[in-house]
């Protein structure tokens, strides 16, 4: 595929590779996800989107033009042209992930990276060794971290609000239909999504429960197909040991009707939280009802929702790596941080494989294979 020549006409003044203007920024991949980052970049007031990128022309040329933009079917060529461009978003399929962002740090651009960061270990280490050897930023998107409840979770369960930590749950049981999984040739794919419920949908909930709770020690797990006709799990359930010796349960499914929302329960010995989509729903915590109630009351609730925009998690994304650029510091969520999900996965992954045997973590290269075999896809069987 040729490149565009001409370009849709986007002036680049107002962007300035320094501290006082906004900072040039490009999306690779423009398909579902793409253009959320081009709104949330426009929407930032600290940034502007410069150039759009994807293999299918008409694609690129759309969010281009809605943003006027300069657009481009190859992100090396992109890269190589667009000196204002201090930072890319990284879209496109998950198992492509790692070459866009080790090419954008080639060519000194920060990098604000789709979830998962990739789908195998060792694609994302390039990524961290890119980054870090080019001396930018590595940012990842994980949206749910970044809403207000999300904090607080996690600083109830980091200050000792609910005692000594005895359990960390997440529960994904989600609905995706045999339209969605037509919807792109790479979804479901082992070689491009890396997984079923757990690596695509699930990843956010399992980012979110490490993020509270902690590394986790060890896994036993099983994944299956049974729905869906895919190659890929669309049902998970997992065991884990946490380091801090909590046990926990993690459930992914795309495959039940109708889908739920992403709940994360945590419970010690003085007290439960449990999160639901973003919000606190239950906070039993001795003392603290008080305190919950009236914090409702003053609206912090669904009338006065931050996150009920659209778009809010990726704009928080989108201004923290300003902020990290301009502050030279890391992004909230970095690439050795975003690893750690995939790296659970991958360790379900092989302990499914395995029958459910208990696998340890860190992994090593050698685990870095794909999920489950299709004998487990229980769907052929039938
Ligand atoms: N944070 C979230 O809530 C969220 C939601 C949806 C998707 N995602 C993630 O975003 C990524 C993309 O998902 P999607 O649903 O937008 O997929 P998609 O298929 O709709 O879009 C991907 C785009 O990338 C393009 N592309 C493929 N190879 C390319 C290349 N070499 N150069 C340029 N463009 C290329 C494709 O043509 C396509 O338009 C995935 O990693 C997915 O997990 C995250």
């Amino acid at each position: 595929m040729t490149q565009d020549k001409d370009a849709a006409g986007a002036g680049t003044q107002g962007c300035c590779s320094c501290g006082g203007g906004q900072i040039g920024w490009a999306i690779v991949g423009c398909g579902v996800i793409g253009p959320w980052h081009a709104d949330a970049v426009a929407a930032s007031g600290e940034a502007r989107v410069l150039a759009c990128c994807d293999i299918i022309p008409e694609r690129a040329q759309e969010l281009a033009e809605k943003h006027g933009a300069r657009w481009y079917t190859d992100y090396e060529e992109m890269l190589a042209k667009e000196d204002e461009v201090q930072a890319v978003s990284v879209c496109t399929p998950s198992g492509l992930h790692s070459p866009v962002a080790v090419a954008a740090a080639q060519a000194g651009k920060h990098v604000l990276c789709e979830k998962p960061l990739d789908i195998t270990l060792r694609a994302m280490d390039d990524m961290i060794a890119a980054a870090e050897q080019h001396g930018v930023k590595l940012a990842c998107v994980f949206q749910n971290r970044t809403y207000p409840d999300s904090k607080r979770l996690r600083e109830a369960v980091r200050t000792g609000k609910l005692g000594k930590i005895v359990l960390g749950d997440c529960y994904q049981k989600y609905f995706r239909s045999h339209e969605y999984y037509a919807s792109g040739t790479w979804r479901a794919t082992w070689e491009l999504d890396g997984g079923g419920a757990l690596m695509n949908q699930g990843v956010h909930g399992i980012d979110l429960l490490l993020w509270v709770m902690g590394n986790v020690k060890c896994v036993n797990a099983h994944c299956r197909t049974l729905v869906r006709n895919i190659y890929v799990e669309d049902t998970a359930v997992a065991i884990v040991e946490f380091e801090n010796r909590a046990l926990g349960v993690i459930e992914g499914t795309t495959s039940v009707t109708p889908g739920y929302g992403m709940r994360i329960e945590i419970s010690g010995d003085d007290g439960t939280i449990r999160w639901e989509d973003g919000k606190i729903v239950r906070w039993d915590v001795p003392g603290e009802e008080a305190a919950e109630e009236a914090r409702e009351k003053a609206g912090e609730g669904t009338a006065a929702d931050p996150t009920a925009l659209n778009i809010y998690g990726h704009l928080q994304h989108v201004r923290d790596l300003c902020a990290a650029i301009r502050e030279n510091r890391d992004p909230e969520i970095t690439g050795r941080d975003a690893r750690k999900a995939v790296e659970l996965i991958k360790a379900i992954y092989l302990s499914s494989r395995e029958g459910g045997e208990t696998v340890e973590l860190p992994l090593s290269y050698e685990d870095d294979g794909p999920g489950i075999y299709p004998s487990l896809c229980h769907r052929w069987e039938l």
